[in-house]
Formats: C-alpha cells, sequence, structure tokens
C-alpha cells in the first residue's frame, strides 16, 4: 500500500472529485481528514470509509469564511497527528457574464477557491513531517480554456491563480521537501456539475451536451474515480521529483 501510515486532509471530500480521492487514498492505506460545511454529508462518508476499515476524522466548516478557515485548522492541529498530505480541493464554479458578475460572486470565489487553499496549506505546512509532504490543489481547465455557454470569467480567475499559486508555492516549500502540484481535471460529472448545468436554460443543456460529444477526444467527459490514480500517485513517494506541476487530466480536452 503506497499510503500506509500517512495522514492525508481533503477539502470536499465528502462529496464528488474530492471523496473519490478519498476513496482512493483510503485504498492505498492512508488515514483521513475530510473537511466539508455539512456535518451530515460528512458523518455518510467517513461512515462509508471506516466501513472498510480505514481510520477517519472529520471537520465541519466553511473555507469560505475567515473564522472557518481558522478553525478548521486548529481542529486539524488538535488531531495530533502530522499531515503528509493536504489535497485542496473544495471549491465553488460561479458561470455569470463578466459584464453582470457583482461584487460578492468576486468575493465568494476568490475566498473558497484561492484564499482556502493559500491559508489552510499556511497553516498546516508546520505539521507537515521533517521529510516533507504533498499538497494538490484542484484546479480546472478552465483556467485557461474558454467554452461557449460559459461565461467564466469569475472560475477562470480563481483557476488560473491557484495555478500560479502552485508554482510558487512549490518553489518557496522545496527546501522543506514539500511538494506542490495541482490536478486540472476537465469536466466531471458530480453534483457541482449537476447543479450548474440544472441551472441553464433547457436549450443550452442540449447544446452542452452535444458540445461534450464533439469536445472530448476520449469521447466523455470525467467520472470523479478518473482523478484518483493521479492523486495518490502525488502523494506517493513514486513522486518524490515532482513538484510545480499542473496535471490535466481531461480526456483530452485541452489539446484540440
Ligand atoms: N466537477 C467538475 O466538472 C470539475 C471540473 C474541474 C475542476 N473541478 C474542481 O474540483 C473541485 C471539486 O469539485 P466537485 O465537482 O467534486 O464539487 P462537489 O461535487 O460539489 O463537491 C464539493 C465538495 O466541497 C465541499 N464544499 C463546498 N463548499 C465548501 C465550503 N465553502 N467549505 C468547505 N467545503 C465546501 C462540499 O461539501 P459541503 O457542501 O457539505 O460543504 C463537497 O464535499 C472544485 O475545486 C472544482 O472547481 C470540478
Amino acid at each position: 500500500m503506497r499510503l500506509a501510515n500517512t495522514f492525508a486532509v481533503v477539502t470536499g471530500g465528502s462529496d464528488g472529485i474530492g471523496c473519490a480521492i478519498a476513496e482512493a487514498f483510503a485504498r492505498e492505506g492512508a488515514d483521513l481528514c475530510l473537511v466539508a460545511r455539512n456535518p451530515g454529508k460528512l458523518a455518510d462518508a467517513a461512515a462509508r470509509l471506516a466501513a472498510n476499515g480505514t481510520r477517519v476524522v472529520t471537520v465541519a466548516a466553511d473555507l469560505g469564511q475567515p473564522d472557518g478557515l481558522e478553525r478548521a485548522a486548529a481542529e486539524i492541529g488538535g488531531f495530533g497527528r502530522a499531515v503528509h498530505t493536504l489535497v485542496n480541493n473544495a471549491g465553488t464554479a460561479t458561470f455569470v457574464p463578466y459584464l453582470e458578475a457583482d461584487r460578492a460572486q468576486y468575493e465568494h470565489s476568490v475566498a473558497l477557491n484561492v484564499t482556502a487553499p493559500f491559508f489552510l496549506t499556511q497553516a498546516l505546512v508546520p505539521l507537515m513531517p521533517a521529510e516533507g509532504g504533498a499538497v494538490i490543489n484542484i484546479s480546472s481547465y478552465f483556467a485557461g480554456k474558454m467554452l461557449p455557454g460559459r461565461p467564466s470569467s469569475l472560475y477562470s480567475l480563481t483557476k488560473g491563480a491557484l495555478n500560479s499559486l502552485t508554482k510558487a508555492m512549490a518553489y518557496e516549500l522545496a527546501p522543506r521537501g514539500i511538494r506542490v502540484n495541482a490536478i486540472a481535471p476537465g469536466t466531471v460529472d458530480t453534483e457541482l456539475r449537476r447543479r450548474t448545468i440544472a441551472a441553464m436554460p433547457e436549450d443550452d443543456q442540449r447544446a452542452m451536451a452535444e458540445l461534450v460529444k464533439r469536445l472530448y477526444p476520449l469521447g466523455r467527459i470525467g467520472k470523479a474515480g478518473d482523478l484518483g490514480g493521479i492523486a495518490v500517485f502525488l502523494a506517493s513517494p513514486e513522486a518524490t521529483w515532482t513538484t510545480g506541476a499542473v496535471f490535466a487530466i481531461d480526456g483530452g480536452l485541452t489539446i484540440t
């Protein structure tokens, strides 16, 4: 087991991509801390993992709020465990035309997608073992690719910032043996995506389905489980010379 005797913190670990990464880590022997807002969903995810013998703790906190972020860091410290891996996965995707985006939407997007990874990592680095650790930021193809019908200025700016932050943190934390990488998924079929699509007018929903067929060289959007393998690799000793990289895991979307 490639992650035996390690402790991994996964934000947004109760659902979607974060939950699939937590499951992949558990299969490789990691102990887990899941962080999200809804205590019921956290308890369900923890129970599923614990049923297979994984040691799991949870922290219920809103990482988009300064006090939630601080409390989460303090509670994680309170577990008294060295943190080997941090996955900054919790995120929000707001698609509104640039000319209509308001201050509250801007601040919410930046708070959860950029400020939370920035300060949670800063708070947890001192908990990483002397031999080093791994930070994995979950970015998005929207950092660099725009799609018709998907006004992404708010979302793209946050994921572009996260990619830059990944490289800068990798550089600054390398002397501590901490590797920082990002995974930039293509569209993945999760609750977040289903909610976003459901909010679109029906014509746009049909156009989106057609677009997916045309855009993905591998012919489909992703499943959350498609991200588990790369996350395990980045957390594991196999990736000891890998840092500051942004991995496109997107069925070929960004080569078109
Ligand atoms: N799905 C896609 O197509 C796709 C594509 C590229 C990149 N991504 C990125 O992948 C990441 C995960 O997306 P997903 O689609 O898996 O989302 P999801 O299915 O909606 O799950 C989001 C997770 O984050 C938690 N969360 C949401 N807001 C939070 C907050 N303010 N504080 C703490 N936890 C919070 C949720 O739990 P609670 O609601 O209980 O808080 C849940 O566990 C995001 O960073 C997203 O930008 C997604």
